[in-house]
């Protein structure tokens, strides 16, 4: 009896020992700073996909940022996928992601692979969505406030209390918002007019989509988010009415990165590839999510924001993803508008 124990654990050790590369292959540490339900997609598609099995963790993108900064000595993820393209780059700047030239780039959009230019291919676009607002129809009528149609209306001192946004150090919707008012405005007046939104401001809050989630609920009128977040709500039955801004708006191009130093880089490799492509990418439809693909023949809805009919700013990708300029941002909006009072 011993002995068959002794033969049976030298059997599987060796089995072990032999296909140690391919056990390790079959795993896939996947960061994720997309809506939840898109992650949860993404996670079981590709484990029935490849029959690799995906440990996910859900994070916003400045926090995921954050996260692989922490654990760059001994990195615990693979991929890191979705969220917006500014921390993306900035971890491609830091060293904290691995250059990676998929086969698949021949299907993108150009601007997907623009982004891979700016951040020297440790980066590559997987989507793009403008940014906006929405509001809460009937709550808005019940406190008898007036619609608002531009960025400055926002500033009304009617709407105190009735505005939300993210956080913008955790959340790359709100970092995205803060480098469009001051690329909008100028950053002088960019400062002044966060310091004016912020006493309009009821919560600032984690996760950039949160405050539309909050307005679809009624628990707050206003929501400062990517504007196919607010099409997401309506779409799914709530009041929301989404506002493309009159002054104009940034956008974000979504970012997909291979972390320097990943136990499975095969997997890795495996997963970018296959996020890239248009059946993928076109599942988006399914959890409501309406960003623009960066697979040219991926499909999109008739309910996505048409992006080319807005007034998009030229947004300055290499610069505000830039290490210095997020950090030098982030410092001053925790010093300068974030302390005042409400
Ligand atoms: C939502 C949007 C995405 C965006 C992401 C950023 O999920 O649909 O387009 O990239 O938010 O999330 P964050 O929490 O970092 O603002």
């Amino acid at each position: 009896m011993k002995r068959t124990i002794a033969i049976t654990t030298t059997a599987f050790a060796l089995l072990g020992a032999l296909s140690g590369t391919a056990l390790a292959a079959d795993k896939l540490n996947y960061y994720c700073s997309a809506q939840p339900d898109w992650c949860d997609l993404m996670a079981k598609g590709f484990e029935e996909a490849t029959g690799i099995q995906v440990n996910m963790t859900r994070k916003s993108s400045g926090e995921t940022m954050a996260q692989i900064k922490a654990e760059s000595s001994n990195p615990k993820g693979d991929i890191w996928w979705g969220g917006t393209g500014d921390p993306h780059l900035q971890a491609a700047e830091e060293g904290l992601t691995e250059p990676y030239v998929s086969p698949m780039r021949g299907e993108l959009h150009d601007w997907a692979l623009s982004q891979a230019a700016s951040g020297n291919d440790a980066t590559i676009g997987i989507y793009s969505g403008a940014l906006g607002y929405g509001y809460n129809e009937e709550v808005l009528q019940a406190n008898n406030l007036p619609e608002p149609a531009c960025w400055k209306d926002l500033l009304k001192p009617e709407y105190k209390g009735h505005v939300q946004m993210a956080n913008p150090n955790s959340s790359g919707t709100a970092y995205t918002t803060l480098a469009t008012i001051v690329q909008l405005f100028g950053e002088d007046e960019g400062f002044e007019f966060m310091k004016a939104l912020h006493k309009n401001i009821n919560q600032y809050t984690k996760s950039g989509s949160a405050p539309i989630k909050a307005a679809a609920r009624g628990e707050s009128t206003i929501g400062i988010v990517f504007m196919h977040d607010a099409v997401a709500q309506a779409a799914a039955g709530f009041p929301i009415k989404v506002v493309a801004p009159c002054e104009g708006t940034g956008y974000e191009i979504g970012g997909m990165s291979i972390i320097k130093g990943a136990r499975n880089p095969d997997s890795a490799q495996k997963f970018y590839d296959w996020a890239l492509t248009a059946d993928v990418q076109s599942r988006s439809l399914e959890v409501d999510a309406f960003q623009v693909m960066s697979n040219k023949a991926a499909k999109s809805s008739p309910l996505a924001p048409d992006l080319d009919s807005l007034t998009l700013i030229d947004y300055d990708f290499e610069k505000y993803g830039s290490s210095d300029e997020r950090k030098r941002l982030l410092k001053k909006w925790d010093d300068e508008v974030s302390v005042l009072p409400q």
